[in-house]
């Protein structure tokens, strides 16, 4: 028995489809790398904006040819596409078999057991289901590199964004389940993990469990553990003592992924984000003072309802003001069943194209700026593969800069550390030459 899993949007829906993986191989399933010869096909989907539904509209409609000539085929969507369509995608795609909503991600094993025994469709839909804690395997897709997660859902309700919806309320992850999965990981030889949560400002708040800086310090204390991330972090729940915790625990890398999404004041308000513009500053000037060599990354939308020029002259200046090193942009896109899909002043497509096109531009400019910084440094880098010419390899520095340099005639593996000089750079990443490994 085969499984094929397709996995589109964020990094939780990676660590979703893992566990998923995880399940089937439990269940004796193997992997397959081309559909056609799989026995059951997972889609792991996103909502977040309407391009990433068409694609996966597009490919859901072509399976229908794949499972007419394998009846047996067993088809399964999962994720926030399917979480938010349900029984409608049922109707419209009479191939899919099983729709998985995200609060069913632990149960994955027990619906399909019960599916191949009765072969009745069904859509499992109910957000309200506490997943519990996980216990299961998982097949994860790096050999060094572990997601995990440590809260579910989101309360935030950004006017834009779909993610409360279905995703649910937050629930946070029983602290002593997230470190004993790290511990068990740490003994299977990863080194990196990533701590994952819509909003992981906010752990420990429904449970009681304590501040998430905690966290981070007793992940920090973990024997084995190289590098922590975690990501994301909402600005208006960023406290002070986070950003202690990452100058003062070894581990913790100093990257701080902050979405700002808008430069201008009425617009947040509009988002609903709870924080100004001044506020985001604030936040900037404290973190480069407690952690001066902190690479500061965000997410910015243009075209938000509203959005006019001077709004959008205030997006640019909080981004030149601040210098970040990598910024994610993206146009707003409409949502149905959020309030902004509804507000006034919808922003013309082609105003949104422009205006994305001028903040990469401003934003490229800037990355290659930080990173020609970089000339000259030794830089110590978590080697992850070799890049698409053998001849080199890359891997990520703690500010998660992607460095590459000739491999030459030693062997790296996934996972090793690296010192690499820095000797050129470009927009998007940094080349130079191994000086030392180990
Ligand atoms: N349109 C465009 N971008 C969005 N994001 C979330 N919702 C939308 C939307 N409706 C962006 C935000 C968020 C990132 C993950 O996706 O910038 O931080
Ligand atoms: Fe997409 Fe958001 Fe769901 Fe992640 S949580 S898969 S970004 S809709």
């Amino acid at each position: 028995m085969k499984y094929f899993m397709l996995n589109y949007g964020c990094q939780m829906n990676e660590s979703d489809t893992e566990h998923y993986a995880g399940q089937l191989v439990e269940m004796g399933y193997t992997a397959e790398d081309d559909f056609h010869h799989a026995d059951i096909i997972i889609i792991n989907t996103c909502c977040v904006r309407e391009s990433a539904e068409k694609r996966i509209s597009g490919k859901i409609g072509k399976l229908k040819a794949v499972k007419a000539k394998n009846p047996d085929l067993v088809i399964c969507v999962a994720g926030c596409m399917a979480q938010k369509d349900g029984e409608k995608l049922l109707k419209k795609h009479p191939q899919i078999d099983i729709i998985l909503g995200t609060a069913y991600v632990n149960s994955f094993k027990s619906i399909l057991t019960n599916y191949l025994k009765e072969r009745r469709g069904a859509a499992y839909t109910d957000l309200t289901l506490h997943q519990g804690e996980f216990e299961g395997k998982m097949v994860r897709k790096s050999t060094f590199s572990a997601w995990i997660p440590i809260m579910y859902g989101c309360n935030n309700f950004c006017s834009y964004c779909i993610v409360p919806y279905v995703r649910g309320r937050e629930r946070s992850r029983g602290e002593e389940n997230i470190l004993s999965e790290i511990k068990a990981a740490v003994k299977k030889g990863y080194s990196e993990f990533t701590l994952l949560g819509q909003n992981v400002n906010s752990y420990g708040k429904d449970t009681g469990s304590g501040a998430f800086s905690n966290l981070l310090r007793k992940a920090d204390a973990i024997e084995g553990v190289e590098r922590i991330r975690y990501m994301t972090s909402h600005p208006r729940d960023m406290g002070e003592d986070v950003v202690r915790a990452v100058a003062e625990c070894g581990k913790v890398c100093e990257n701080f992924h902050l979405p700002f999404q808008a430069g201008s004041n009425e617009i947040l308000r509009r988002m609903n984000r709870g924080y100004t513009r001044e506020k985001y500053l604030e936040l900037v000037a404290m973190i480069r003072e407690i952690v001066p060599s902190a690479a500061i990354t965000t997410d910015i939308i243009v075209g938000f309802p509203g959005e006019a020029e001077k709004d959008f002259l205030d997006t640019l200046d909080l981004m030149k003001k601040v210098g970040f090193d990598a910024a994610f942009t993206f146009a707003y896109s409409r949502r149905s069943g959020t309030p902004a899909a509804v507000m006034e002043g919808q922003v013309p497509p082609d105003i949104k194209k422009a205006r994305l096109h001028e903040l990469m531009a401003v934003q490229n400019e800037e990355s290659l700026k930080r990173n020609k910084m970089l000339i000259g440094q030794t830089v110590e880098v978590l080697a992850e593969g070799p890049g698409r010419k053998d001849d080199m390899w890359c891997g990520r520095t703690r500010t998660n800069k992607l460095v590459f340099w000739p491999v030459k005639d030693k062997k790296y593996a996934p996972g090793m550390r690296v010192s690499v000089k820095v000797e050129k750079a470009q927009t998007w990443l940094v080349k130079g030459t191994a000086v030392e490994s180990g």
